[in-house]
Formats: structure tokens, C-alpha cells, sequence
């Protein structure tokens, strides 16, 4: 086997990490880069898009048993991948507000798994979207969510957050949708076809096996070889010219930033995690950390086969975008291949029903930073490891807080705080917020964001962390305890 040639930024990180992780690094990194091993072949490149089977609500409840194991169909091919009910990504569960979501979760894996529904506006106790719980392998658990009536209908999802094994099982393939939403059109939103897009990336070797990641890949946030979307290689999405799209695009990699743009076309942003912007705003890209979703608008100007790309993203400040990797892009997510006369589709609104923040003056500030130390080894907020034992913010029901998140460190960080969204007043870096709740913001290297948290809905103790997964899982994540 030749080696690979080490990149600019993998140096300049592995320089970083000490002697011990060079010595492990020797053996385990180089066999991950790329051209390295023999890696799955994907079987269905070009096949048209599917949706994940959808269950819906009815009559105010919706009531379903999702097991997660091994055993899934991945890129066209049988693979060793994790899956929930053998798919990947899941069903789609189709609530809305007002609505009861129970889950009945089956732990077919080998270790302990959990679930999380990520930015559902839901208590964080007991068996709802409690992240301190545990499912053991052989046993089940069962959720129950209330929905609250007034939670806004868009576009959120659902993971493992076992601490520890998140970054694992998500790579593995256990993601699914979940969207607040009536069936059929969206009163709000007409369009002529409504897609949901779960993007994921993973590492499959020619059997089917999930590749190992190493202290590196870790360390930096692994991206997979393989970015998938729906478990699709590289799929067609059928359209037709001046036909609207709504495309639901869940960002659901472990640690990949998505920088997508397709060919020819604007986008038309229209909402983020899962709330309505203002009014629709035309791009030539979106951009999502991981954990967020963006819901945009297409529309084919004209026939023909049109590129959805994944550009690569400089996530921080170890070499840049030269020093790349061969996964890092760009990479065709999709095509739309737009066919066929042109259709006449309702026009879009010129406003939206976007989310008014909750009113009211601030009550008190904090700040809090994720840290990187011990040469990149140690991954902390405020230079602690998670301890699920331990409050480290205690907040008083009804409060609303500016709180400022400091990255010192050279590598951007996700940050995410379940149950209670927050509006971004402003970047280190200035880059335009959007001024509407929201639940991941990428915190620039060497800078800060500032948000706005409103704690006026549920208390109880959650988690906030950096959606970087293994980040997360190496303990930069800690607690919020909202007290009544
Ligand atoms: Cu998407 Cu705490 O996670
Ligand atoms: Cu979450
Ligand atoms: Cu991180």
C-alpha cells in the first residue's frame, strides 16, 4: 500500500496532538485516508430520489415502534450500517402541533442507544426528550412527546444521544426526519412537490462494514468517504420547468459543514430549524453545521440535468481549504433532471409566517467557550468534560439571557442547545444572523457568537454541546438546569 501524502492541514493537526497520538496516529489515520483499503462500491448512483416511508398522525396522535439495529441498504447494497425499523434514514414522523408523539424505541445494537428529537419545542423530562436516559441492547423504551399547539410547523429530526456513542451510531445511519406539518400542501406554502433531503456521510469498506474512525478523524470531526442522501449515492430528483420544490435538507453528518448551491439555479431560503424566515431570500448557496436544516425553494428555470453540490468548507484555521481532503469536496449530492413542458406553480408568498421571539428585557448574561486543550486531545466548555452529575448553568424559568459563545481555538464549533431556541444577535465575524429561532450556529474560529435564549417555555435539565459529534461525544457538551 502507498501512503497517502499528509496534507497541510492534517500536519499542522497532528503536529498538534502530541507524541502519543502520532504514535497511534502512525498506524490508524493513514490507513483512513483516501485511495486507502478497499471501500463499498455504490450500486444505485443516479436512481431517483426516494422519500423515507412517512407515518402520520391522525386524530391528534401518532404512536410508533422504531428499532435500531444493524442491517440496512446503503448506497444500493446490503451493508452492516445501523438503521431504524432497517432503514436509513428512518421513517419520517409527521406530527402536528397540538399533536401526542409516542415512541416505542427498540435497542437491537450491541451497546446502549437513546433518542433525541432535535429542536422539537418538548419538555427534557421523565420520557420525553430526556437526553440522560439510557436504552440498554435487548430492551425498549418508551417516549412519550407532547406537542406543544403553538410550535411552528417545519422541518426537524431525530438521533441516538447516548454521550459517548453519538457520533458512532449516526455514522452508522440512525437519523430520520421529523417534521411538524399537516399532510399535503402547506397552507403557508404552496408548492408542487415537497422532498425531504437527509444528507449523511459515512465510511463502508467493500463488505459493507462500517471503517473505523481513528484519534485524527476524531479530533477533527470525521467526514465520511460516502455523502449520502436518503441512503442514496448521488440520486436524480425529478422536476419540471417553473414547477416548485420544497426541499427539506437536513444537515445529519457527524461533523461535516454543507455549503450546497445548484448548478444554474437559486436557491430560495424559506426557512431555518424548522421556523419560517420573514419572506423568502434568494441565494446562490445555503450553508448548514451539522444539525441544521434549511428548507429552500426550486424552481427550474428550464430542462436539463442541474448539479446539487457540496462545496468544501474551511471549518477552521489548520491549513485551509488547500490542505482538504479528498471527502471534503466539492461532491454531487444530487441532480435534478428537469423535464418536460413548462407548469404554471403557485407563486411564491412575498411574506411568511415567521416566529416572533418572545418579547421582553434581558435578565442576565453568561458566557461560555468551548475549549480545545492538551494539544487538541481534550475537548471541554468552560474547561470541564461532560458530567451528566453536574448543573452547570442554573436558570430561572421565564428568564431570557444573552448568552456570548467563545471559540478561542483554530476549528469552528456547532453549538446546539436543546429544547429552548435562540436567536443570533450578532457573529464575531459579522455574519448576517437571520433573525429567527433557531438551534445550531456555527461559532467561528478564533471569534464568538452573542444569542438570544429565551427560557420561557419548559424547565427542567438538557444538554447544550458542539454538534461536531465526536467533539461532543469526548465530552464538550454540558448541562442547563432550568428550575420553575
Ligand atoms: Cu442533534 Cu444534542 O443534538
Ligand atoms: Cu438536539
Ligand atoms: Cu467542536
Amino acid at each position: 500500500m502507498t501512503s497517502a501524502p499528509i496534507s497541510r492541514r492534517r500536519a499542522i493537526v497532528l503536529g498538534g496532538l502530541g507524541a502519543a497520538a502520532v504514535a497511534t496516529g502512525a498506524t490508524g489515520w493513514i490507513a483512513t485516508g483516501a485511495g486507502a483499503g478497499s471501500r463499498l462500491r455504490p450500486a444505485d448512483t443516479g436512481a431517483e430520489l426516494r422519500q423515507p416511508q412517512v407515518l402520520d398522525s391522525r386524530a391528534g396522535r401518532l404512536q410508533v415502534e422504531l428499532t435500531a439495529a444493524a442491517g440496512v441498504r446503503l448506497a444500493g447494497r446490503d451493508t452492516r450500517g445501523l438503521g431504524y425499523n432497517a432503514t436509513a434514514p428512518g421513517p419520517t414522523l409527521r406530527v402536528r402541533p397540538g399533536d401526542e408523539l409516542a415512541v416505542r424505541l427498540t435497542n437491537r445494537l450491541d451497546e446502549p442507544t437513546n433518542l433525541h428529537t432535535h429542536g422539537l419545542r418538548v419538555s427534557p423530562e421523565t420520557n420525553s426528550d430526556n437526553p440522560f436516559l439510557r436504552v440498554d441492547p435487548g430492551t425498549s423504551f418508551d417516549y412519550l412527546y407532547r406537542i406543544p399547539s403553538d410550535h411552528p410547523a417545519g422541518t426537524y429530526w431525530y438521533h441516538p444521544h447516548h454521550h459517548g456513542m453519538v457520533a458512532n451510531q449516526i455514522f452508522g445511519g440512525l437519523v430520520g426526519a421529523l417534521l411538524v406539518a399537516p399532510p399535503g400542501p402547506d397552507p403557508d406554502l404552496p408548492v408542487v412537490e415537497d422532498r425531504v433531503l437527509v444528507v449523511t456521510d459515512t465510511t463502508l469498506d467493500g463488505d459493507g462494514g462500517l471503517v473505523e474512525v481513528n484519534a485524527m478523524d476524531r479530533a477533527m470531526g470525521r467526514q465520511g468517504e460516502l455523502v449520502l442522501v436518503n441512503g442514496q449515492h448521488q440520486p436524480t430528483i425529478p422536476a419540471a420547468p417553473g414547477a416548485t420544490q420544497r426541499w427539506r435538507i437536513v444537515n445529519g453528518c457527524v461533523s461535516r459543514v454543507l455549503s450546497i448551491r445548484l448548478d444554474a439555479h437559486q436557491l430560495v431560503r424559506v426557512a431555518q430549524d424548522g421556523t419560517f424566515l420573514p419572506a423568502p431570500v434568494a441565494a446562490d448557496r445555503v450553508m448548514l453545521a451539522p444539525g441544521n436544516r434549511v428548507d429552500v425553494i426550486v424552481r427550474p428555470t428550464g430542462t436539463g440535468h442541474f448539479p446539487l453540490i457540496a462545496d468544501a468548507v474551511d471549518r477552521g484555521g489548520m491549513g485551509g481549504m488547500g490542505g482538504g481532503t479528498a471527502t471534503s469536496g466539492p461532491i454531487t449530492l444530487a441532480t435534478m433532471v428537469s423535464s418536460g413542458a413548462p407548469v404554471t406553480a403557485p407563486s411564491l408568498p412575498s411574506a411568511l409566517p415567521a416566529e416572533e421571539p418572545a418579547a421582553g428585557p434581558v435578565t442576565g448574561r453568561r458566557r461560555v467557550a468551548f475549549q480545545m486543550g492538551m494539544g487538541g486531545m481534550a475537548f471541554t466548555i468552560d474547561g470541564r468534560t461532560f458530567d451528566p452529575e453536574r448543573d452547570d448553568q442554573t436558570v430561572t424559568l421565564g428568564a431570557i439571557e444573552e448568552w456570548t459563545i467563545d471559540n478561542p481555538g483554530p476549528l469552528a464549533h456547532p453549538f446546539h442547545l436543546h429544547v429552548w431556541p435562540f436567536t443570533v444577535l450578532d457573529y464575531s465575524d459579522a455574519t448576517l444572523p437571520t433573525g429567527v429561532p433557531q438551534d445550531v450556529v456555527l461559532v467561528p474560529a478564533r471569534g464568538w457568537v452573542r444569542l438570544r435564549i429565551p427560557f420561557t417555555t419548559y424547565s427542567g435539565r438538557s444538554v447544550y454541546h458542539c454538534h461536531i459529534l465526536d467533539h461532543e461525544d469526548a465530552g464538550m457538551m454540558a448541562t442547563v438546569n432550568v428550575r420553575p
